[in-house]
């Protein structure tokens, strides 16, 4: 554990060095080609703002500073101004109008070369069902509904809602798809002429199956159900029956995702130990394309990116990786290229002929978030397709397509975070965009055409404002896309959420008669108690009634297990609050007599002392 640990601040450590290194040597790329940008960057610095940015899903958070590259923008900045030559200028001039209309919309500036704009071939929607899948009944709309946007395909991420059979049934959770529901699935997606990728881990993220008692032998780590031990035959057995099954109801599919991202614990067991990690992560993989390719020999391969990051060109070329899979490039935050740098775009396009990107709609800016920021992913959208465009013509097919990715949770464990159909704003943006190459105005009526809004009344106003409604609250409020219920819901939330989080830090820290030492101590005053708790039935009761507004409102889009654990997630805790508080007011209310003042101190605090005398 201490090693690993020690590994991981060595990776933070090493990886800062090289982030610094190149944004750099990415600022002065853009530098160089477009002085406009820097005059405009407005999106940069929401991204730089960013202390902290997150990388995708895991209890480990992979997070870098970004302060630094913002001094280096800074300065090229000045340079930029200082060094302005006329025929830029006036290439300037005639952007300034669509960029001043772009900025009111607050569409993220990103140069895209508005002549050739690059549109993926396949536009993946990922639907990461974790413990948490939407009912038959809202795919049957959902389907259409991103057929329409422009989507091929869906990649299908079933983790425990598999209906795991054999000696895998209890891997699947109890609310689990049945066989007919997946056979339906895969109707309604032909119907909609959509390609089903299916995608199922086989080494690390294998908390849903590994945390279960009877599968533990097969854990790298004994006490850790995050990775597959590779190096046993039994797990190899295990994928085999994994892969046997999702196969089995997947007959016809093209491709199939195996996921292997973020494999934490890996060369720790005694067999693994010896084995250097590049190698026992490129074994692991021969052997499970092996599986697939046993049975089902024409089925392409795909596979996140993120542990080939660090390892060498030659060790990928020496076990011809790019005969084995297809590398699913994954990054969510904005600027792509900080966290795939060039050199490891030129490793991949080496070793590959052709790769896969992965951008997202939502589930990657904060773990218990419950809305997208939408002009957050319609940026990494609009720069996964600036990357793509220039990466393209280095892969010998070019690249395949993009998913767009749509996290449901940040790993099994995890609590639920944005749910889909709050999402569809945010999908609808990145998946037009992705679908067209660009997004300006001249989308607005694809977009409130197909996520069902009125006609607008004023056909001046912006059809969306991203940077001061980036949750699209305010301008989609009104369109009845399939689970716009859930959405608006969102917004109510938020608003009670706002009231109630003042009204807590009102009773618990800034005024001083309901306080932790209040209570503790019985020692208040019934006037200021009465005063302080006016409001609390009307937010008990508002809250409340969200609650059973979500029920209404996601009844159409999820179980009843989904929906009670996202109601015990994101509005129980504020009724819980709210009923300790009002219990509170209650007693302290009741006391008709104080003691005299020095009170004891709890004995708690007597033990810690602190260095002061209390007795
Ligand atoms: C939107 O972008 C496309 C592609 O760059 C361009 O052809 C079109 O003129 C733009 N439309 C508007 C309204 O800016
Ligand atoms: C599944 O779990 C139950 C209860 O823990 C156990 O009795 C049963 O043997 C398990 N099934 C299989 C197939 O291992
Ligand atoms: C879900 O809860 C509602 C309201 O209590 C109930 O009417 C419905 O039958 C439940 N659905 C299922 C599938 O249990
Ligand atoms: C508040 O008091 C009631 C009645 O005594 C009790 O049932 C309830 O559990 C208490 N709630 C909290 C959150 O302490
Ligand atoms: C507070 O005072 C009330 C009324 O005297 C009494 O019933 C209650 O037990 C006291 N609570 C505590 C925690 O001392």
């Amino acid at each position: 554990m201490n090693s690993y640990m020690q590994r991981l601040g060595w990776t933070a450590w090493r990886k800062k060095t090289t982030i610094l290194v190149a944004t750099g040597f990415l600022s002065l790329i853009i530098f160089g080609l477009q002085f406009s940008r820097l005059e405009n960057s407005d999106s940069t610095t929401t991204a730089q703002s960013e202390k902290l940015i997150r990388m995708k899903t895991g209890d480990h958070i992979k997070f870098i500073e970004s302060n630094k590259k913002s001094s280096i923008a800074d300065l090229l900045g000045q340079a930029a101004n200082g060094e302005e030559d006329g025929k830029m200028k006036a290439k300037r001039d005639g952007e300034r109008e669509s960029n001043d209309i772009e900025r009111q919309l607050g569409i993220p500036d990103v140069n895209l070369d508005p002549n050739n704009p690059y549109i993926p071939n396949r536009r993946l929607v990922h639907l990461d069902l974790k413990g948490a899948p939407p009912i038959i009944p809202y795919l049957r709309k959902l389907f259409p509904l991103i057929r329409r946007m422009g989507a091929t395909g869906v990649l299908l991420e079933y983790e425990d809602m598999f209906p795991f059979s054999g000696p895998l049934k209890n891997v699947s959770a109890g609310n689990a798809y049945t066989a007919d529901n997946i056979r339906e699935i895969l109707n309604l997606a032909e119907a909609s002429q959509l390609e089903i990728v299916p995608l199922i881990q086989t080494f690390g993220h294998m908390e849903f199956a590994l945390k279960h008692r009877e599968f533990a032998h097969l854990r790298e780590v004994p006490n850790s159900p995050q990775a597959l031990c590779p190096s046993r035959k039994t797990s190899l057995d295990f994928v085999r029956t994994m892969i046997d099954q999702v196969m089995a109801l997947h007959p016809s599919v093209k491709y199939l995702h195996i996921g292997c991202d973020e494999v934490f614990q890996m060369g720790e067991c005694d067999t693994c130990r010896l084995e250097i990690r590049d190698n026992l992560f490129l074994k692991h993989i021969r052997n499970v394309v092996d599986i697939v390719r046993s049975k089902y020999p024409s089925v392409k391969i795909i596979v996140w990116d993120d542990m080939l990051r660090h390892i060498s060109q030659q060790a990928m070329l020496d076990v011809k990786l790019g005969e084995l899979v297809e590398p699913m490039v994954w990054v969510y935050a904005e600027d792509i290229y900080r966290f795939v740098q060039p050199t490891i775009w030129e490793k991949y396009s080496a070793v590959f002929e052709t790769a896969w990107a992965a951008s997202a709609f939502k589930g990657a800016f904060g773990e218990t978030l419950y809305i997208p920021n939408a002009r957050r992913h319609l940026e990494n959208t609009l720069r996964w397709l600036d990357t793509m465009a220039a990466q393209s013509v280095a892969f010998k097919r070019g690249l395949s397509g993009i998913a767009i990715t749509g996290w449901q949770r940040y790993d099994h464990f995890a609590v639920l975070c944005e749910l889909l159909p709050a999402s569809i704003p945010s999908l609808a943006l990145t998946l037009l965009a992705t679908t067209h190459g660009y997004f300006n105005l001249s989308l607005k009526d694809k977009l409130l055409k197909v996520l069902d809004c009125p006609e607008p009344t004023l056909d001046a106003a912006p059809f969306i404002a991203l940077t001061t409604d980036p949750f699209l609250w305010e301008k989609l409020s009104r369109c009845s896309f399939p689970g716009n219920r859930v959405f608006r819901l969102t917004n109510r939330l938020h608003n009670v959420e706002l009231e109630a989080r003042e009204f807590l830090d009102l009773i618990e820290r800034q005024k001083g008669w309901m306080t932790g030492y209040n209570v503790r101590h019985n020692y208040s005053l019934g006037l200021r108690v009465d005063e302080l708790t006016v409001d609390l039935p009307r937010l008990y009761h508002g809250m409340v009634n969200v609650a059973r507004a979500a029920v209404e409102a996601m009844g159409d889009c999820f179980d009843n297990h989904t929906i009670g654990e996202w109601i015990e997630q994101r509005i129980y805790p504020y009724i819980v609050d709210f009923e300790r508080i009002e219990n509170e007011s209650a007693v302290l209310r009741s006391v008709d007599s104080w003691p005299a003042r020095p009170l004891p101190a709890p004995v708690k605090m007597q033990k810690l002392a602190f260095g002061v005398g209390l007795h």
